[in-house]
Order: C-alpha cells, then structure tokens, then sequence
C-alpha cells in the first residue's frame, strides 16, 4: 500500500509517500523559517497562505521522485492536529480532495503520533514496548508505548515545552528564530556552569516537567549583568546544560519506573547534540537502548505522516471526515 503524507501543521510544509512494502518513496520539505524570521516567531496568517502555495508543487514532486502518478496512490495521511487551525485546514483540504477525486481512503494523523513513529522509519527500529521522550516546540511528554495507538501518558510538562525554553531564552540572547539550533551553536563557544541556572523539577518525584523558571532566571540575569560575546555564550551553554539535564534524568527515571529497556526521543528537541550525547552516556549506564529518528525527521516533515497514516490505515482506521483539531491530546 501507498501512503501520501501531507504535513502543514505548522511552518514546514512536508510531503512524502511511504510504501508499507518497499519503504519511503520520497519526501520533500519546504520550511516557512525564513519567512517567519523577521517576526521572531510564527505568524499563523502567512503561514497557511504560504501552505497553499506549496501543497500542491511539492505534492507533485513526490510523485514524480517516487515515478508515480497519482492514481497510484493507495491513501492519504494528513495531519489533523495538534497546531495552528489555519495551517492544518490546508493539508486537510488538500487530502480530503485528493481521496475523493482518487475514491481513496483518507486518515487524520495526529502530528505527536507521527513524531513518536517517526524513528521506526530507520534501518533498525525500536521494538515494542518504549518509552518515548517527545521533545517538540510545543510538547514536552514522557509516553509509554505499548504499540501502534496504545499510549499512556507518563508525565509532561505543566508550563512551556522544551522547544520552547530554547526558543524562549534564545530570543533573550537576541538570537534569531527558530531559538534551538541558534542557541545550540551558541552553547558550543561556552563554559557550561560558569553561570548557575535552575534545573526546574530535576528531584520531583514525578515525571513532570516546568521550564518557564528558566526562562525568568536568564531574563533576571541578563538584566543584572553586561552581556558581552562570551558571557552570552556562556549564558547559552548554561541553558543547553540546564534543560538538557532535566530531559535526560526524568526520561531515563521513566524508563526505570516502567521496567523497559528502550527509549525513543521524537521532536525537534531531539536533533539538539549535546542531549543526545547525555541520553546516550545515561543510557549505557542503565542497559538501556536509545533510538532517534534521523536528524531531519526529528524536526516536522511528511514522511512521518505518511508513515503513521500507513499504520494506521492497517489497523482498518479511516477517516472520511474533513475535520481538523488544533488542539488534541494523544493520551
Ligand atoms: O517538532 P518540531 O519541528 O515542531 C513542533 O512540533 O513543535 O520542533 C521545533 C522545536 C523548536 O522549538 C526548535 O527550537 C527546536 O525544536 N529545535 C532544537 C534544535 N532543533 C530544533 N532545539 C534545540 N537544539 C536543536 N538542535
Ligand atoms: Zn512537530
């Protein structure tokens, strides 16, 4: 069976078609960042128009990449939220158009279940049961993972993502958007520790997470000191370390407290270097095995989609409904 995968949830427009036989056919990917720059965030408006002007060029991109014409599509997978109401009708449009002109099923997605999959599309995929560590600008969530659809949510954090606190505490820097990958080559130029930061929750006997703390302690100390190159890089390091800590202890507690042995990290938090390098060292101590999507699977993208709808799709789910749902809880 093939699936196209259309993702517009947020600011990358993202188009694949997965073979549930031969694998990823092709994807492709256009992100709003650019666009969204000079705003120092999203601007939800511009993002659907500029969704509209994409879906359809990078629709028949895939096809021709995977040497298909549209007719030989089997379904369509579509992200139904999580995100932005204007965004998600567009890919929503466009999936509900296509399944009716092709009379193919189509399936709403939903954009944490593509994440948390997302790493099953590589060589050597994590088996069932995981814990999974969704780390995404929107999201931060420990999940158990019984199999496809089967979630239990473990804990999560109860004021901004992890994303977030990047984007956040990167924009105090006076870093430019989006906050991650900025404030991440920052970090690499600072001494980590040279300036003490908060680890919100690191001895909470739960698996909750708070990152808003950290935001106001960098605010409070850039106020009271002179923000010179080094001092910002410091500054960075310190964020990186503070976060990232946290992450890795409460996920690696998750993984204790369920008794399982696999760790799966999903969302754009994920392509960050410095947690990956923790989880890894964190988890060799405990036995545990970590999986992560490739780097470019890890931020949004289409193949996800079209990988989550293909599961989906057997387990016999369809959706014929033209519905979107900005906000939707997983579990
Ligand atoms: O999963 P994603 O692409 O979109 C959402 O569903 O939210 O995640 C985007 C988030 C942003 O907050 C971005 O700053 C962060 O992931 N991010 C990173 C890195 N790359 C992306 N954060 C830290 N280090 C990175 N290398
Ligand atoms: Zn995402």
């Amino acid at each position: 069976m093939r699936v196209l995968g259309i993702e517009t949830s947020c600011d990358e427009t993202g188009l694949a078609i997965y073979d549930t036989a031969r694998g990823l056919l092709a994807h492709a990917l256009h992100s709003q960042v650019r666009m969204h720059e000079e705003y120092g965030g999203v601007v939800p408006e511009l993002a659907s128009r500029d969704h509209i002007r994409r879906v359809l060029p990078l629709t028949r991109q895939v096809l021709m990449q995977a040497g298909l014409t549209p007719w030989e599509l089997d379904a369509i997978a579509y992200t139904q939220g999580p995100g932005l109401a204007g965004a998600l009708l567009v890919g929503a449009a466009v999936a509900c158009g296509l399944g009716y002109a092709l009379n193919r099923p189509v399936v709403g997605v939903h954009h944490l279940e593509g994440h948390l999959l997302a790493p099953l599309l590589e060589n050597e995929p994590p088996a069932f049961p995981f814990v999974a560590l969704l780390v995404s600008g929107g999201h931060t969530q420990l999940m158990a993972v019984e199999g496809v659809g089967r979630y239990r949510l473990l804990g999560e954090t109860l004021d901004d993502a992890a994303g977030e606190a990047f984007d956040k505490t990167a924009k105090l820097l006076g870093l430019g958007y989006p906050g991650g990958p900025a404030l991440a080559r920052l970090a690499a130029e600072g001494r980590p520790g040279r300036i003490r930061l908060p680890r919100p929750m690191l001895n909470s006997a739960d698996l909750d997470f708070s990152f808003s703390g950290l935001k106001t302690a960098v605010l409070q100390w850039a106020r009271d000191h002179v923000l010179d190159h080094e001092t910002r890089a410091d500054l960075a390091a310190e964020v990186q370390e503070a976060i990232t800590e946290v992450l890795e202890s409460k996920a690696l507690a998750a993984v204790r407290s369920t008794g399982m042995t696999r760790l799966v990290v999903a969302g754009g938090v994920g392509a960050n270097a410095r947690l990956r390098q923790r989880l890894d060292a964190a988890a060799k101590r405990a036995g545990v095995t970590v999986f992560y999507p490739r780097l470019e699977f890890c931020t949004d993208n289409g193949a996800m989609i079209a990988f989550a709808g293909a599961l989906r799709l057997a387990q016999a789910r369809r959706d014929y409904g033209f519905d979107v749902r900005p906000r939707w809880d997983l579990a």
